[in-house]
């Protein structure tokens, strides 16, 4: 189906040097960290299309997660549960992607249109081997897109698909005339649709059809050649990338392609335990699963350090961008729920990879400027999890909307000296952080403290800004696995951080132990 490498190995040499003080020991030790953030030297823009989620045909990713049909008792708006729909309006989701994933690469637009009950039913081979009903289809993505408030993000089938069913796709949603625009009207939708984002195949190296790298970037040549946008608009091509540490993916599809593209893709799963197959528990694990975790979910900064020197060999002026649009912890599924719908919890841990992630992006923000994590609802590190009419938002959730003003934001260069937080076999920085000058004016900051037991003091210099005040709110509980639940959904959320301080011209902040905090500078 598809393949994965194996992530474990020589893990403690995979760390890079610049990831570890030099005064690496067994655990923080009360070890204070130092920063400094170069406030008169703004970076790139922290582009909103970073927080772009990734919704698949997948388990109940779509069918139950999101969709319930227009006659479902659940309250809904033309299908769409209204719950889930607003929690995703809050959290300003800018970017959808859609519908896969490996499935992206078998499926057959021309299915999802139409009369519903006219629509065949598949099977959905790569999850579950259910039956899909093509239910939700382009019309309905688009509904959902509109109601959501977000952008487009459409992955072609280059697997099993041709360049001119992928040309006609592009043509039904964007042209504004001629046959295909006709058909669209008579299904219901007279006004072409926008899609600034299109995906040429998914994974391509694996379940998007098991190419080589030469035979896969001679096909985005190929199929990327057809894909038009009409006078006036603009459809960005990204490449199915790389799978983790892949560099000679990288370097063939930029060779190649990349007179074609927009940007070119990467995937990284960060798996505990071993590697793939994904077995290590969303819940109940011990410290070393932690260390081991959020080890490799810093190892995001060596992949994207090292997949970006490859670009900017082909690319230097930085024309295309690294879509990150596959991203976050895969973990055995919980038990009793369906093979193959890859249905995990998610807990305070999760909240730690989502902030780590989310501050290696600040550092490269200057080429990756996009990043979708996997996934939405229901399926992997996911936003919301529901259970037919109930829902809750999960860690992760909480994140992503206290780092809402890093959309759009400028990023503020900051470096970091921080004691290394090690146990077992695994060694990573105690504390992550990333500064953004936001659309708002004012300084932004965002810490994780990856050390689960010692709290961890953080003064920060202010290069070229001052600040009286500052404001914050912390995700932090008791355990390491503590999580939401539909009977106690509030375990895990944010709460209001009185730990940081002005002092002398420098922020001082006391970090709780296994915390995300995010301030407000005034
Ligand atoms: O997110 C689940 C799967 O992981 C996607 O379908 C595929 O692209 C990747 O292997």
């Amino acid at each position: 189906m598809f393949r994965r490498a194996m992530h474990r190995s020589a893990l403690a040499v995979l760390l890079s040097a610049s990831m570890l003080s030099s005064t690496a020991q067994a655990d923080t030790g009360g070890k204070p960290t130092s920063a400094t953030i170069q406030a008169d030297q703004p970076g790139p823009v922290y582009h909103k299309e970073m927080f772009t989620q990734f919704a698949e045909h997948l388990g109940t990713g779509i069918y139950g997660g999101l969709w319930v049909g227009e006659d479902s008792p659940i309250p809904n708006t033309h299908g769409f549960r209204n719950d889930v729909v607003s929690a995703l309006r809050d959290l300003s989701v800018p970017v959808i992607r859609w519908p896969g994933g490996c499935f992206a690469d078998e499926y057959h637009w021309r299915e999802g249109i139409g009369p519903r009950s006219e629509r065949p039913v598949k099977i959905n081979t790569h999850w579950g081997g259910v039956t899909e009903p093509n239910t939700v289809g382009t019309h309905e993505f688009f509904e959902l897109v509109r109601q959501i408030g977000a952008k487009a993000y459409v992955a072609g089938n280059v697997g099993d698909g041709s360049p001119r069913e992928m040309a006609e796709w592009v043509e039904y949603i964007t042209s504004p005339a001629g046959s295909l625009a006709e058909e669209r009207a008579e299904n219901g939708h007279p006004e072409p649709w926008d899609m600034p984002y299109f995906g040429v195949g998914n994974e391509l190296w694996g379940c998007g059809g098991n190419m080589r790298a030469e035979y896969a970037a001679d096909l985005t040549r190929r199929y990327s050649t057809f894909i038009k946008a009409p006078d006036g608009t603009k459809v960005l091509k990204i490449a199915a990338g790389a799978n983790v540490d892949d560099y000679n993916w990288t370097e063939t599809m930029m060779r190649v392609a990349a007179a074609q593209l927009d940007g070119v893709s990467l995937h990284y799963y960060v798996l505990p335990d071993g590697g793939w197959p994904p077995h290590a528990p969303a819940t109940g694990f011990d410290e070393t699963a932690w260390a081991d975790t959020l080890q490799q979910a810093w190892r995001m900064d060596e992949l994207v350090t090292k997949h970006s020197a490859i670009m900017d060999k082909y690319d230097p002026e930085r024309r295309l961008f690294l879509a990150v649009d596959e991203w976050g912890a895969w973990y055995a599924q919980d038990e009793g729920t369906t093979p193959g719908f890859l249905r995990q919890q998610n807990t305070l841990r999760d909240a730690l990879i989502a902030a780590i992630n989310l501050n290696i992006f600040a550092k490269h923000a200057d080429r990756v400027r996009m990043s979708a994590i996997a996934q939405m609802v229901n399926v992997l590190q996911a936003m919301i999890l529901t259970d037919g009419d109930k829902m809750v938002l999960t860690p992760t959730y909480h994140v992503f909307e206290m780092y809402k003003p890093w959309q759009d934001a400028t990023v503020l260069p900051i470096t970091i000296d921080t004691p290394t937080y090690s146990k077992g076999a695994f060694a990573l920085p105690a504390v992550s952080g990333s500064a953004v000058r936001g659309r708002d004016g004012k300084i932004h900051v965002g810490l994780a403290n990856a050390d689960p037991t010692q709290a961890n003091r953080v003064t920060i210099a202010l290069d070229g800004a001052a600040a009286r005040s500052v404001t914050g709110r912390v995700i932090t509980a008791q355990a390491m696995d503590a999580h939401n639940s539909f009977d106690a959904p509030q375990t895990v959320g944010p709460a209001v951080f009185n730990g940081a301080s002005m002092q002398g011209g420098k922020l001082m902040v006391t970090l709780p132990a296994k915390s995300v905090v995010v301030l407000e500078l005034q």
